[in-house]
């Protein structure tokens, strides 16, 4: 085997979930060898990469995507695994957690197995959570075997979608108990699936077809309501509970007095829900649609107690959900239903730049947060850390040198994933990456990405250790 030349960052600003100092990094074979400054160089040669005047952080970990997702009638969402891990590479991401949905009753190891073959061809490192869709006698078995063999300690439970993948309270239960046996986390989405049910038969038999009707027919009183819940749930199975996507104020606030009364709870929201609101559901014709994802934007009050929830660490993490969907796509599934048009939004590549920008240069986080949200926090919480979301000795060399002097504007025509919209079109950033790392190679290095389809490895996961929160 050809032995990789080491690369030696130098003099850049590096900044971990805890400090920022001046340093060097010298890597080595795939993993951070050497941090200091006059590090012993050695013999054959480096590369030397000069990040003066730039920042270095760990590369971000994005705890919540879907690639090539089947929407159904034969569509898929618009990223398959390689445009859509191009893409968060682009954005200075280097590890993505996508989802295994089995069909009901289908083994889950088997589900694993199609996924991994789709996955196969990412560019950089991705893992799973594994969705229980249905529940029957082989589950706990099956669920052993993700955790043990597959190194999947991640379940992920819909309270939304009832007809399809979601689940009821009973099944819930029997997930939440055996996941809390094997210390895995039970990921949630927290929606009641009833109530959208009621609403949006109601508006339908009223004519009231149009996007606008998706917000009305999930209000914040749906998300509240499965937050509490879930919270219960997993309170009454001792299950470590992780929220996906919180969007209201009132569920961030129940996570936060969960929490104070100790109960074992973490939660993510997206950049949407920070920085988007719900009068996008208003623009004419369909363009709306463009803006549905679940659960869905909210009014402007929501964002501020959202980006206070991070502050407070009663939010975590900031993943993207990263769902990108073609408007032709949408138009084809949901022009005359908006109950049909297909849920997801993109994120994947815009989330560092923009929680950057509208994060740490607006003061609403230090910069610190910055890479705890983006990167440790969710590696700690999936079983990556240290491995991945940090700069340490022994780590992985995902490593992102960002520029925070470069300007730009997020547009559809320079985006990186595929999606004929782009839901931040026109947003101004500041800071993006000069150069990506991503196991000890250079993955990306200004708007060149050097990866081949398939760089990617899988990741399997250690157990779940609340203990580190
Ligand atoms: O609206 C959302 N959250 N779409 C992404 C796909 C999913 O099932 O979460
Ligand atoms: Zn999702």
């Amino acid at each position: 085997m050809i032995k990789e030349i080491p690369i030696l960052i130098e003099n850049g600003t590096i900044v971990t979930d805890e400090s920022s100092f001046k340093g060097d990094i010298l890597i080595e074979e795939g993993k951070i060898s050497d941090i200091g400054s006059d590090l012993q160089l050695p013999g054959g040669g480096v590369e030397v990469i000069d990040a003066s005047d730039l920042y270095v952080f760990p590369g971000g970990v994005d705890a919540h995507v879907h690639m090539e997702l089947p929407l159904g009638q034969g569509v898929f969402s618009a990223d398959n695994f390689e445009s859509g891990t191009f893409a968060a590479v682009k954005g200075g991401t280097t590890s993505i957690i996508d989802f295994v949905t089995p069909e009901r009753g289908q083994p889950l190891l088997q589900a694993l197995k199609e996924r991994k073959e789709l996955a196969a061809k990412s560019l950089c490192d991705y893992g799973f959570h594994m969705t229980i869709t249905s529940w029957n006698d082989n589950t706990p078995t099956e669920m052993k075997k993700c955790v043990d063999k597959e190194g999947i300690a991640s379940f992920k439970l819909y309270m939304a979608y009832r007809d399809t993948i979601g689940l009821g309270d009973a099944a819930v239960i029997k997930v939440m108990d055996a996941a809390a046996n094997l210390n895995a986390l039970v990921m949630v989405h927290c929606e009641n699936s009833d109530i959208i049910g009621f609403l949006q038969k109601k508006f339908l038999a009223k004519g009231k077809k149009s996007p606008g009707y998706h917000p009305r027919s999930r209000p914040p009183e749906v998300e509240k309501e499965a937050v509490v819940r879930a919270l219960m749930l997993a309170k009454m199975t001792n299950c470590p509970l992780y929220i996906a996507h919180v969007s209201t104020k009132e569920a961030a606030a129940e996570i936060a007095a969960a929490r104070e009364s100790g109960q074992k709870v973490l939660a993510e929201t997206c950049p949407h829900y920070l920085l988007l609101d719900e009068k996008k559901y208003g623009l004419p014709g369909f363009a709306g649609a463009a803006y549905v994802m679940s659960p869905p934007l909210r009014a402007g009050e929501h964002a501020g107690a959202l980006w206070k929830a991070i502050k407070s660490e009663s939010l975590q993490v900031v993943s993207t959900d990263h769902c990108s969907i073609n408007m032709k796509d949408r138009q084809k599934l949901g022009a005359g239903d908006f109950s049909k048009i297909p849920n997801g939004v993109p994120g994947v590549e815009d989330r560092l730049s923009l929680l950057y920008t509208y994060g740490v240069l607006q003061n609403r986080i230090s910069i610190n947060q910055f890479v705890e949200i983006t990167s440790t926090a969710p590696a700690k919480i999936l079983g990556l850390y240290p491995r991945k979301g940090t700069i340490k000795r022994g780590s992985d060399a995902d490593i992102l040198i960002w520029d925070p002097t470069n300007k730009g504007i997020i547009s559809t025509k320079t985006q990186g994933f595929i999606c004929d919209t782009n839901i931040y079109e026109g947003f101004p950033v500041k800071g993006k990456p000069h150069i990506v790392i991503t196991n000890g190679k250079i993955a990306y290095e200004d708007d060149i990405i050097k990866l081949v389809k398939g760089s990617g490895k899988y990741l399997s996961r250690e157990a779940f250790l609340m203990e580190q929160f």
